[in-house]
C-alpha cells in the first residue's frame, strides 16, 4: 500500500480532488432524493431554533464556511435570511450559482478556503458543517474556528458538527466503521443511482486521522462514471471540539446530539452539533 502523506497541499487537494467528481452528481442526488429533502428540513429547523435560542440579537446575516453546493445556504435564503456561502472547491460554487440563478435565489457565493477567511464583525451566525473533519491539520482547524470568530459580532453564533467517533452503528466514519473494513453503500433517486465502496486506512490512533479511499460507480443521465478517490479524515472527540471552540474565543457552547432540539444525554449520537456564542 501506498503511503499517504498528510501535508496540507496533498490533503486539500485530495480533498479538491474528490468533491470535484462528485459535484454534479451529488447536487442532482440533492434535488431529487426525498430523504435528503427531509434531512434538510429537520437541520434547517434546527438551525432557525439555534438562531433565536442562542444569538444575543436577531440574526440577519449568515456564513455558511464550506457550504458545498449550498443546500444550508438555499433553504435559509428562502426563509430571509440574507447569506454568505464559501467552498474550497470552484466545481461546487459553480453548480450553487448556477441554481441560485435557476431558483431565483439571492445568495453570495464565493471559492475561498475555510482556513484563510477575512471576515471582521460582518455576520450573526456562521455554519461549519461537515467540514472540519476535512481541514489538513489541528492547527487550521483553530485557525479556521478563530476565523469565524473573527466574523461574527458579538451574541452572534456558530453552528457546528462532527461525526461522533463513538457512534455505534452503520454509514458514519466511527471507530467502529474504522475496524469493519469495508463499506458500500447506495444512493437512488429518480435518474440517479449511486453506488459508493469505501476503505479506512492508515488509521493513525495518536491522532486520530485516517484516510478514507472511495470507488463510486455512478449511473446518472449523462452515462456511467467510476471515480477512485480518498480524503484524509480527522475523528474528533466531543472534548477535542469544545477545546478549540474555546481556545478560538467561543463561549456558552452547547452540544445537541443528532440535531435533536430537546438534547438528551446520548454519548452514542451519530453526530454531534456544538453552538457556541461570540461574547
Ligand atoms: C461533506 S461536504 C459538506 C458541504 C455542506 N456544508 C453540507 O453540509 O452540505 C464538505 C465540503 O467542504 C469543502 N471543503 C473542504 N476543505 C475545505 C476548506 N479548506 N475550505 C473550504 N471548504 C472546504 C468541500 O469542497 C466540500 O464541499
Amino acid at each position: 500500500m501506498k503511503h499517504l502523506k498528510n501535508t496540507r497541499q496533498t490533503v486539500l487537494k485530495a480533498s479538491r480532488a474528490y468533491y470535484t467528481n462528485r459535484a454534479y452528481y451529488e447536487d442532482l442526488l440533492a434535488q431529487r432524493q426525498r430523504r435528503i429533502a427531509v434531512l434538510n428540513k429537520r437541520e434547517l429547523d434546527f438551525l432557525e431554533h439555534a438562531f433565536s435560542a442562542h444569538a444575543t440579537h436577531p440574526v440577519s446575516d449568515v456564513l455558511d464556511v464550506a457550504c458545498g453546493s449550498g443546500r444550508h445556504v438555499f433553504e435559509l435564503a428562502k426563509r430571509g435570511y440574507e447569506c454568505t456561502g464559501l467552498d474550497y472547491t470552484p466545481e461546487r460554487i459553480q453548480i450553487a450559482r448556477e441554481r441560485a440563478k435557476r431558483e431565483g435565489l439571492s445568495v453570495k457565493l464565493l471559492q475561498g478556503d475555510a482556513t484563510r477567511l477575512s471576515y471582521d464583525n460582518e455576520f450573526d451566525a456562521a455554519l461549519a458543517l461537515y467540514v472540519l473533519f476535512l481541514l489538513p491539520n489541528d492547527d487550521d482547524v483553530l485557525k479556521c474556528l478563530s476565523l469565524i470568530n473573527c466574523a461574527l459580532r458579538p451574541g452572534g453564533i456558530l453552528v457546528c458538527n462532527i461525526g461522533n467517533p463513538f457512534y455505534n452503528g452503520k454509514q458514519w466514519f466511527s471507530l467502529k466503521a474504522i475496524h469493519e473494513g469495508l463499506h458500500i453503500t447506495e444512493d437512488r433517486a429518480p435518474g440517479i443511482h449511486g453506488t459508493e465502496i469505501a476503505r479506512i486506512r492508515e488509521f493513525d490512533p495518536m491522532h486520530g486521522v485516517a484516510w478514507w479511499q472511495e470507488t463510486s460507480i455512478i449511473e446518472a443521465p449523462d452515462g456511467t462514471h467510476v471515480f477512485r478517490d480518498r480524503q484524509r479524515l480527522r475523528l474528533f472527540t466531543y472534548w477535542d471540539i469544545i477545546h478549540y471552540l474555546q481556545v478560538a474565543g467561543f463561549k456558552e457552547i452547547k452540544c445537541y446530539p443528532d440535531w435533536e432540539i430537546n438534547s438528551r444525554k446520548k454519548p452514542k449520537a451519530e453526530k454531534l452539533v456544538f453552538v457556541s456564542r461570540k461574547d
